[in-house]
């Protein structure tokens, strides 16, 4: 019978021999599965152990300090965040294509994880101190997807990342290789991590970058990170997020239509709420959700956020609709 402190044991006692005294290094996404190996490979070989936390600016509301404060704290691991903010807006300028923008922020994405790899690397003063294991938050269903295979490798598996290049070689340290997902939200828990990090939707790698429809830019993405925050909290406080898989809230910023507000005409643009029901993501039906939990966002939407004048909602099943909307 499966039971998370047994589990988590087992994977420390195996970490531990994996690793020895080696030094390790792990990206944190703020997603779960990041989250949950990060702690179990701290739990077993505490500060040989270190963190990297990239903020590309394309995070959503309050999920910076998440990483920052709640996860450092009950955890105790080791953080480095790098600010990319400039590097990724700068990278996406002019960018609308949803494959170009997944490439690049891929890239960019590595290109900061390297540039922590060569800081520590230039710190490191003998042998024993290089970085030589690279945590992977790989799930069992992963493993099967990928058709198994382990041992040496890049971050170019990790599916939210992309190419790698071939001299940054690591060992992987892949706590979760068995586990399921619920598993891995149970161990999340017993390790005492927040609930807001554990019990946390899917939310893709490229992150908003893929939610603007048209050219990612540090206005738009201010505009989209407040309209989602507030679909996310009154989906929270309507009790609705455990009936959602995940409601991406995408901004149409190469659309525009007319409204009027306040003393007059708008011509703004318009947020649509996506929100499905799902087992696997691999198919996907869209959430009744109730008329008045919609009014409730719609109005709130409307009123808060410049430039937004139209909240419409997308009634299309995956397929033929993807749960994205890039
Ligand atoms: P689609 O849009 O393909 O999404 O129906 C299926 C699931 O995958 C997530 N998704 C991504 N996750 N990197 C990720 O880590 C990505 O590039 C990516 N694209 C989509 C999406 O949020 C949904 O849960």
């Amino acid at each position: 019978d499966w039971n998370s402190g047994n589990v988590i044991a087992e994977q420390v006692a195996r970490i531990r021999e994996q690793v020895g005294t080696g030094r390790v290094i792990s990206a944190l996404s703020g997603g779960v599965d990041s989250a949950v190996s990060t702690a179990l490979v701290h739990e077993a070989v505490g500060d040989q152990l270190i963190a990297v936390f990239v903020d590309h600016g394309l995070l959503r509301k309050g999920e910076r300090e998440q990483v920052e404060n709640d996860y450092v704290a009950s955890t105790g691991v080791k953080l480095i965040t790098v600010d990319a903010r400039e590097t990724f807006l700068n990278a996406l300028a002019g960018v609308s294509d949803p494959e170009q923008k997944r490439k690049i922020i891929g890239r960019e994405f590595i290109r900061a994880f390297e540039k922590v790899q060569s800081d520590l690397v230039a710190e490191a003063k003998a042998e024993g101190e290089q970085v030589r294991f690279l945590v992977q938050g790989t799930l069992y269903p992963d493993v099967v997807e990928s058709g198994g295979g382990a041992g040496t490798a890049n971050i170019k598996s990790h599916h939210n990342v992309g190419g790698l290049p071939e001299d940054l070689q690591f060992e992987l340290v892949e706590p979760l290789r068995t586990l399921f997902k619920d598993e891995v939200r149970a161990i999340g828990r017993e390790l005492g991590l927040p609930e807001a990090i554990v019990g946390r939707q899917p939310f893709p790698g490229p992150g908003l970058g893929i939610r603007i429809v048209g050219e990612v830019t540090a206005d738009r993405l201010e505009i989209l990170r407040e309209a989602d925050a507030i679909a996310r909290a009154e989906l929270t406080k309507a009790g609705l997020d455990d009936e959602i898989w995940q409601c991406p809230v995408v901004l149409l910023a190469d659309v525009r239509s007319v409204g009027v507000q306040g003393d007059g005409r708008t011509y703004g643009h318009p947020i649509v709420l996506r929100p499905v029901s799902s087992e696997d993501a691999m198919t996907a039906d869209w959430t009744r959700l109730p008329y008045d939990v919609l009014s409730k966002i719609s109005n709130r939407i409307t009123n808060e956020v410049r430039d937004v004048n139209r909240v419409v909602l997308d009634v299309t099943s995956k397929p033929p609709g993807t749960i994205e909307w890039e």
